[in-house]
C-alpha cells in the first residue's frame, strides 16, 4: 500500500505539472516553494534579512502575473520552469551582462565566471533574478547553474502561438519566431520562486534590494578616489605616492595594495612581507595620520607555507587553486580561521578593507566541478556562492569593530545587494564597462570601470571621466603603475573630474542611502526611467544568406547612456568619437554645467567636448555639492555645501546625513533634510532647508544655493 503510494507519488513528481501556492512573504513579494528545494540556497548561504520597514513603505500592487501561467513541472530529477511573457514585453537583467541590456530572446546558463567576451550567463554576478517592463521581477532562488530561455522557445501548448511562416515564400521568415513564455530548467528536485511585485519596473528592482536588505551604504570615504599600486610597491612607495597626490592637489582616499603586500602570492599567506612592509602596525597608522587608508588584495587560496594551513586543512576542498587550499566557507571552524587571521593582523591595526579577488572563475584556474567539499556542498553550489560567502563573513569582522568598510569583489549573487563591495574585472573594454554598470542595477550589484593604462591621452580622459560617475572612482595600477597625471596632456582635466567627484560627495552619498534605505540602485539603466521608450528599434540585416542562413536583425540597444542617482543622466564620450546622439526622456533636461535645457523627450546630438562628459539633470534636479576637498570629511568635520538647482519646476528633494564611518545608522543615529526649492511671485528662486535633528550626526556648516537655470 504505501510502496503504492510512493511510486505514486514519485511518478507525479516526476514528469508532472505542479499546482503553485503562492505566499505573500512581504509586502508585494511572493514566494512558491516547488517540488523539493534544496537546503543550500542563494538566500540561505548568506541568510541577509528583508528590510520589512521600508518594503512596507512602497506601493500597494497585486500579484503582477496570471497566477496559473506560471508552471513547475518535474522530470529527470530537474525542475522545469515556465513564466509568461506579452507581446512587446522587455526582459532585464540575469546577472551582470556586459554587452547586451534585452534579455528578450536570449539562451543563458547563469554560471558564476569571469566575463569572456560573450553574453552567455557567464559572469561575475549571474543574479536569477530578472525584471519586466510590464513592472514586475522574477526571481529564482536556486545556487545551482540555471539555463535560461527568455522568451527563444514555442511550446506546442503556447497560448499565443506564432503563425507559422513559409521561408520559401514569405519575406519576413525569422529564425526567432515570437515566443509568449521564459524557460528555466533547475538541475534540483525543487526550488523556491520569488514574484516582484511593481507597479513600474523600478518598483520591482527596489522590492528586490530591500529584499535582501536593502543595498550597501558605503563609509564616505570610499566615495572618495582610491589609487591601487604597483603590485610590488614597499611602504615608502606607497607614502611617497600618498605625498605625491597631496603635493600635486589630487584627491585620495584610500590605496590598494597589490599583492606584493603578502609574504606570498597565488596562493597566498595572508602575512605581511617584511621585507617591503616592516613594520604594518606604523605603517598604517602612519598613512591614517595622512587622511589614506588601506585596502588589501587577496584571493582566498591558502599557501602551504601560511600559518594557518595546517589549521584550516581539514576544511578544506579535494583540490587546489594554484596548488593552494580552497577553504570551505560554508563551515563556521573554516571561516573562523581564516576570518581571525584578517582580523588579527589587518583589520585591528587599521587595514579598510579588501579585494577579494578570482572568486569568479576561468574554470582553469577555479576549481573544477569534480572537487568535494568537506561541507558536502557541491563545487557548483560553492562556485555560485563562493563571493557572497567572502563578502558576509569579511564584512562581519568590520561590523564587529563598528567600522564600514567598502571594498572590491570578483563574484558575487543574489543575495550580496547589501554587502559593501563593488565588483571589477580584467576585460578592460570601455564600452563594455559601462554596459555593466548599466546592468549592474539589475543584478543588485555595485560595478566600477576601473581605469589601469591608456593607449592616448584622450582614453586616459574618457575613463577616467566615467570612472568618476561610478560607485568606486578608482585607477588599478597594479600592474601599469600609472598615476592620474600619467598623461601631462590632460592631467588638469583629470585633476577637474576627480575634484567634482569629491564635490558631488554630499549628492552620492544621499544616493547611496537611497540604495540603502528604498532600494534604488544609485547607477542604472535608463530603461526604468518613467517616460522612457522601452522597445528598442532592430538594426537592418546585412549578412547574406549564405553567410549565416539564420541571422536576425540585431536589437539597438541604449548602452552608453546611464543615470546616476535620482537627477541625473550620464552620456559619456569614447574614445574617438566627435559627436553622439543622447535619447532624452520626457520632460525637460538641462545641461549638468551651464543649466541650460537641452531638450525634451527627443533625441539630441551633442558635440564632444575632450574636457567634460556629458551630464544631463532632470527638471527640478537637486544636486547638493562640497568644496574639492583632497579626502572625505572625517567623522564629525563639518563641511560647507553648496545645494545646487536646475530648471523651472519647483524641487522637493533630501539630502542624508550620519556619521559616515561606523554602523550607528542602523540604530537610526541619521537624518534626512528636506531641501525645498521655490520660485517667488517676483521670479526669484528661494531654498530652503529643514533643521539638522537633535541628538543626530550633523556634517554640514553653512549652505548656499545656486540656481543653475537662468
Ligand atoms: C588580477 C586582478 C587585478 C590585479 C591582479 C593582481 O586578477 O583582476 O586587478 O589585482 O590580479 O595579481
Amino acid at each position: 500500500m504505501y510502496k503504492l503510494l510512493f511510486v505514486l507519488v514519485t511518478l507525479s513528481l516526476s514528469s508532472y505539472a505542479q499546482s503553485i501556492k503562492w505566499v505573500e512573504v512581504q509586502k508585494g513579494v511572493w514566494k512558491a516553494s516547488v517540488g523539493k528545494p534544496e537546503s543550500y540556497d542563494l538566500l540561505k548561504s548568506v541568510g541577509i534579512p528583508p528590510a520589512i520597514t521600508a518594503l512596507q513603505k512602497l506601493p500597494e500592487s497585486g500579484f503582477p502575473l496570471p497566477k496559473t501561467d506560471i508552471i513547475a513541472r518535474f522530470y529527470d530529477g530537474k525542475t522545469y520552469l515556465q513564466f509568461p511573457l506579452e507581446k512587446e514585453e522587455q526582459l532585464y537583467g540575469f546577472g551582470l551582462n556586459f554587452q547586451t541590456i534585452h534579455q528578450r530572446g536570449r539562451i543563458m546558463r547563469l554560471h558564476v565566471d569571469h566575463y569572456g567576451n560573450t553574453d552567455n550567463g557567464r559572469t561575475h554576478a549571474p543574479t536569477p533574478f530578472y525584471v519586466s517592463s510590464k513592472g514586475y521581477g522574477v526571481f529564482i532562488n536556486s545556487a545551482r547553474y540555471l539555463d535560461v530561455y527568455a522568451g527563444s522557445n514555442v511550446r506546442q501548448d503556447s497560448k499565443h502561438p506564432p503563425e507559422v511562416q513559409d521561408r520559401n515564400t514569405d519575406k519576413n521568415w525569422t529564425a526567432k519566431p515570437y515566443s509568449d513564455v521564459v524557460e528555466v530548467l533547475v538541475p534540483a528536485q525543487g526550488v523556491e520562486i520569488y514574484i516582484f511585485a511593481g507597479p513600474t519596473p523600478i518598483d520591482a528592482v527596489r522590492r528586490f534590494n530591500l529584499f535582501n536588505g536593502g543595498g550597501c551604504l558605503p563609509p564616505r570615504w570610499g566615495l572618495g578616489f582610491t589609487q591601487r599600486v604597483n603590485r610590488l610597491y614597499t611602504a615608502s612607495d606607497v607614502m611617497n605616492e600618498a605625498n605625491e597626490f597631496e603635493a600635486k592637489g589630487y584627491p585620495l582616499d584610500f590605496i590598494g595594495l597589490e599583492p606584493g603586500w603578502q609574504s606570498k602570492s597565488y596562493p597566498c599567506t595572508f602575512e605581511w612581507d617584511k621585507t617591503r612592509f616592516p613594520n604594518p602596525p606604523q605603517f598604517v597608522k602612519e598613512m591614517a595620520d595622512r587622511h589614506i587608508r588601506l585596502n588589501l588584495w587577496t584571493n582566498p587560496y591558502i599557501s602551504p607555507q601560511a600559518s594557518i594551513y595546517p589549521a584550516i586543512l581539514p576544511y578544506t576542498a579535494s583540490h587546489t587553486v594554484w596548488v593552494g587550499a580552497i577553504p570551505d566557507f560554508t563551515l563556521p571552524k573554516a571561516r573562523q580561521i581564516f576570518f581571525s587571521k584578517f582580523e588579527q593582523e589587518h583589520i585591528k591595526i587599521g587595514i579598510s578593507g579588501y579585494k577579494i579577488d578570482e572568486v569568479d572563475g576561468y574554470d582553469s584556474y577555479l576549481f573544477p566541478d569534480v572537487t568535494t567539499f568537506p561541507s558536502g556542498r557541491s563545487a557548483e553550489q560553492i562556485r555560485q556562492t563562493y563571493g557572497l560567502l567572502v563578502q558576509k563573513y569579511s564584512t562581519d569582522v568590520f561590523r564587529k569593530y563598528n567600522r564600514r568598510t567598502y571594498g572590491l569583489v570578483r563574484g558575487s549573487n543574489a543575495g550580496g545587494v547589501s554587502f559593501p563591495y563593488v565588483i571589477y574585472n580584467d576585460n578592460y573594454s570601455h564600452q563594455d564597462f559601462i554596459t555593466a554598470l548599466i546592468n549592474s542595477g539589475f543584478a543588485g550589484v555595485l560595478w566600477t570601470p576601473e581605469v589601469r593604462a591608456s593607449k592616448t591621452s584622450e582614453e586616459w580622459l574618457r575613463r577616467m571621466q566615467t570612472v568618476c560617475f561610478s560607485p568606486m572612482a578608482m585607477i588599478n595600477a597594479w600592474s601599469s603603475s600609472t598615476k592620474p597625471w600619467s598623461f601631462p596632456e590632460v592631467a588638469n582635466e583629470v585633476k577637474e573630474i576627480a575634484q567634482l567627484r569629491m564635490q558631488m560627495m554630499p549628492y552620492w552619498y544621499t544616493e547611496f542611502a537611497k540604495y540603502h534605505f528604498e532600494g534604488t540602485p544609485p547607477f542604472r539603466a535608463i530603461n526604468l526611467e518613467e517616460g522612457f521608450n522601452t522597445i528598442p528599434e532592430k538594426e537592418k540585416l546585412n549578412k547574406s544568406l549564405e553567410e549565416n542562413p539564420y541571422e536576425e536583425a540585431v536589437t539597438r540597444e541604449i548602452k552608453d547612456q546611464y543615470m546616476a542617482g535620482e537627477y541625473l543622466m550620464v552620456a559619456p564620450f569614447f574614445t574617438g568619437q566627435t559627436s553622439r546622439k543622447v535619447i532624452l526622456p520626457k520632460g525637460n533636461w538641462y545641461d549638468f554645467y551651464t543649466g541650460n535645457c537641452v531638450g525634451n523627450g527627443e533625441i539630441i546630438t551633442i558635440e564632444a567636448n575632450l574636457n567634460k562628459i556629458p551630464v544631463f539633470v532632470k527638471d527640478g534636479g537637486i544636486v547638493p555639492m562640497m568644496p574639492p576637498m583632497l579626502h572625505a570629511p572625517a567623522s564629525g568635520q563639518k563641511v560647507d555645501i553648496e545645494i545646487r538647482h536646475y530648471g523651472q519646476k519647483n524641487a522637493l528633494a533630501r539630502l542624508y546625513d550620519d556619521d559616515g564611518e561606523t554602523f550607528d545608522y542602523e540604530k537610526g543615529l541619521y537624518t534626512w533634510r528636506t531641501i525645498k526649492v521655490m520660485r517667488q511671485t517676483d521670479g526669484q528662486w528661494k531654498g530652503s532647508i529643514s533643521e539638522p535633528e537633535q541628538g543626530k550626526p550633523n556634517t554640514i556648516a553653512n549652505i548656499s544655493w545656486k540656481f543653475m537655470t537662468k
